[in-house]
């Protein structure tokens, strides 16, 4: 099989939670053990995807560095895989300048992420009056940026969740774009594909009929890669779970009990059938103990070694300093072909 290259990204808004971890991270680390010697692994903590939102400067630039800390606590070898900031290397930004450029707005219009922008500033008294104007422009041509850090380095594969399935078309349909455009010998881009790693959803804690995210105001409702046991035995055993007796696995009648077992065969590497028939007969509070042990036993050693490193910042400039060197070093090889083939 031919060699891969993968990207993934993921921005610095805080430390990650059980979801991100079971549902991103922990697959990068997966992708790193198993991929073939001569794959090439780019993993970015994307610092401009952050500011579509208001960022306050101080927490993100410590969001920054403690991504950075958790990325290496979790197991990602920067010898192994080019880890670094995406706002390091200025090739992203220009590609994404170049691709907006080809990008019809039509196109970005039907993303559900603007249209779900959108709908959360529409005017309270005229539902199809919409409210653009508290939008800014980098949220809508944010699906634009995301394909510039893919095509930068020419990445063959995208290891990202379903919610990222329409982003990662219109990555295909601008790399086919520019291909067919700015046509040469051979075509500049691979059309990436996305890797289907497990697509868990972990779902909040206090409200299982959402996703465990950031967002949500409650800090009940996830759990963090930096919680001691102590807070994540009080969150899971506080977790909304139903009056039905007995375990059963059925995301449907029972999301909250559901997402406990889908959790816990998360952590065990185990089938969520399997794990569920274990727990059949047996109670919630039998069933909470086990998973708060296994979450406990999951992130106590990428909690301590976050602990350490948050601290070496020099280790972490470093280590930063050096992915930029090598991301930037694959992405200039790009650029000065995408700069020939335009005329600039
Ligand atoms: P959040 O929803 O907390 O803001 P992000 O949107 O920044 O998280 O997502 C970062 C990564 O983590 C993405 O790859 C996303 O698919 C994954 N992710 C986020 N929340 C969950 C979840 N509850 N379950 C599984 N994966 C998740
Ligand atoms: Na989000």
């Amino acid at each position: 099989t031919a060699r891969r290259v993968v990207f993934s990204g993921i921005q610095p808004t805080g430390v990650p939670h059980l979801g991100n971890y079971l549902g991103a991270l922990s697959n990068w680390v997966k992708l790193q053990r198993t991929a073939a010697p001569e794959d090439e692994l780019f993993f970015s903590i994307v610092g401009w995807h952050a500011l579509t939102l208001p960022q306050e400067p101080t927490s993100l630039a410590k969001s920054r560095r403690e991504l950075l800390a958790t990325l290496l606590a979790i197991g990602l070898d920067p010898k192994r895989s080019v880890i670094f900031h995406q706002d390091h290397n200025q090739s992203h930004t220009e590609l994404a300048w170049i691709l907006n450029c080809i990008t019809p707005i039509g196109k970005l219009r039907r993303m559900t992420t603007w249209k779900s922008r959108l709908a959360t500033s529409r005017n309270a008294n005229d539902e199809s009056e919409v409210d653009e104007s508290m939008l800014n422009a980098g949220l809508f041509t944010y699906p634009v940026l995301q394909a510039a850090d893919i095509l930068a380095y020419r990445s063959t594969h995208v290891p990202v969740g379903e919610d990222q399935t329409q982003h990662l078309e219109l990555c295909r349909d601008l790399a086919d774009t520019f291909n067919r455009t700015f046509k040469s010998s051979s075509p500049l881009f691979p059309l990436p594909s996305q890797i289907n790693t497990t697509s868990r959803r972990i779902l909040s804690l206090k409200d299982p009929s959402s996703k465990m995210s950031k967002s949500s105001p409650d800090l009940q409702s996830r759990i963090l890669l930096t919680d001691t046991g102590a807070q994540i035995q009080s969150k899971i055993r506080a977790a909304v779970t139903d009056s039905i007796a007995g375990i059963s696995y059925d995301p449907i009648a029972r999301p909250g009990t559901s997402n406990l077992l889908t959790i816990l065969a998360a952590c065990t590497d185990e089938d969520v059938a399997d794990v569920a028939k274990r727990y059949e007969g047996k109670g919630h509070g039998h069933l909470k103990a086990d998973v708060a042990a296994a979450v406990e036993e999951m992130i106590k050693g990428p909690r301590a070694e976050f602990e350490k490193l948050r601290h070496e910042t020099a280790y972490l400039d470093q280590v930063a300093k050096d992915g930029a060197e090598r991301a930037m070093e694959r992405s200039d090889r790009t650029m000065k072909v995408v700069r020939e083939r335009l005329g600039l």
